[in-house]
């Protein structure tokens, strides 16, 4: 019997062509591009189109692929019914997502994963800005087919066309984060899948590991902290606090790499042209990443804590406009490509994920009734 791996660490379940990543060099490759290459120039529906059919589409194989999606956006009235009952009852952004989801695709028989994988792509947007737009006391706003879908986005959260530096500056960001290899949100879509269940049942299982403050939710406290040092003048005091306390420092440390992660840099230039210079709000961002990151190796020095993607990924969604309590839902609206390229993946050449387990507990135990015990 082996030995117990409780994280998974190391253990290669799965071959793929969507993603890797260099932990030691820093280095992320999505479909076959530095995510340095992808990032800043491509749309939305490029990148997407690159994890389904592994490279980018032509003038005419966009249009069409731009056309198809953004057909699939509309969610019916039994949708928005459980979403407005989330946002009244003040559920989380992510709970409702996974609510959202399995409303808006109830039934599917999974006769078709890809098309069922286009509409839950396609649809991830509309339920997030429509609860939001229920939790701020406002109706719905529809899907414009017109816009693009990071500009759709923005366009049902606030009602207005958002400015074009907003839209690319959330496109780098779905752009960076579509796909990462095994997460454990990613992970969790492949063995839903694994039991040939449903593209839909994965996404919704997605979301709920996604959720959690280890992996997707970490990105709002890192804007509460930024903010909270931005007040203070103080990180050193601020980072050593949290350290004596033996407390996780969001927005720092990863499973894979050992070094910056390489998102950090394409998320933090995009984000600096949102922040003007007087309130030098952008200044303590980059100077509590130096402090903390120092900070991190003094009373961690058998770790190589560095700044993860959670870190910018505050910074360019508060600056481009995304409410905070939206960032964890708004990283599953871009990682839900990723889900659902990796869950058409595992059915294509698929094998049931079953690890073991090593038992712990007693054996032979004998039964006795309730009034003898
Ligand atoms: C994402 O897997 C992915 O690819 C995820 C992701 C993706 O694109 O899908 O990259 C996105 O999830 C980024 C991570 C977002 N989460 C956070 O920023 C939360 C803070 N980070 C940590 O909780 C932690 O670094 C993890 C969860 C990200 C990684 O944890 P590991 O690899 O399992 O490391 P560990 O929990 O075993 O920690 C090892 C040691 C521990 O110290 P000891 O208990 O051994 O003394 O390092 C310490 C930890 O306490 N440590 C930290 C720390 N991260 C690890 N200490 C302080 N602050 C931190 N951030």
């Amino acid at each position: 019997m082996t030995g117990v791996n409780r994280g998974l660490d190391g253990v290669a379940v799965a071959e793929t062509r969507l993603s890797t990543m260099d932990g030691e060099a820093g280095e992320l490759i999505i479909g076959g591009f530095p995510v340095e290459e992808l990032a800043d120039d491509a749309t939305f529906e490029e990148t997407l189109y690159l994890l389904f059919h592994d490279r980018l589409p032509d003038a005419g194989e966009l249009s069409e692929f731009r056309t198809d999606l953004a057909a699939r956006r509309e969610i019916g009235d039994e949708v928005l019914a459980v979403l407005q009952r989330a946002a009244d009852e003040e559920k989380p952004a992510m709970d409702a997502l996974r609510m959202g989801a399995a409303a808006a695709n109830l039934g599917v028989d999974g006769d078709d994963p890809e098309s069922d994988a286009l509409r839950v792509v396609a649809t991830f947007p509309t339920i997030v800005a429509a609860y939001w737009r229920y939790r701020e006391g406002n109706e719905p706003i529809a899907p414009d087919p017109d816009l693009r879908h990071a500009a759709n986005y923005l366009y049902m959260l606030t009602g207005e066309r958002p400015e074009e530096s907003a839209v690319r500056g959330l496109e780098t960001y779905l752009n960076a984060v579509v796909d990462h290899g095994l997460n454990a949100s990613t992970f969790t879509a492949r063995v839903v899948v694994s039991t040939e269940s449903d593209v839909v049942s994965a996404a919704t299982a997605a979301v709920g590991t996604l959720k959690g403050p280890l992996h997707g939710g970490a990105p709002g406290p890192v804007l509460d902290m930024l903010k909270s040092v931005h007040a203070s003048d103080d990180p050193e005091a601020y980072v050593r606090e949290k350290l004596e306390a033996d407390e996780r420092l969001m927005g720092f440390g990863h499973r894979i790499y050992r070094v910056r992660d390489p998102r950090a840099a394409v998320l933090e230039s995009a984000a600096e042209q949102f922040y003007d210079d007087d309130d030098d709000f952008f200044e303590t961002i980059t100077e509590f990443e130096d402090v903390a990151v120092e900070l991190l190796a003094e009373y961690k020095p058998d770790r190589d804590l560095e700044t993860n993607v959670e870190f910018y990924t505050a910074a360019l969604l508060h600056g481009v406009g995304v409410p905070q309590e939206l960032f964890p839902a708004t990283f599953g609206v871009s990682r839900v490509g990723g889900w659902m390229a990796h869950a058409l993946e595992q059915l294509e050449d698929n094998r049931l994920i079953r690890p073991e387990s090593r038992y712990t507990g007693d054996r032979n135990r004998s039964w006795t009734p309730v009034d003898e015990r």
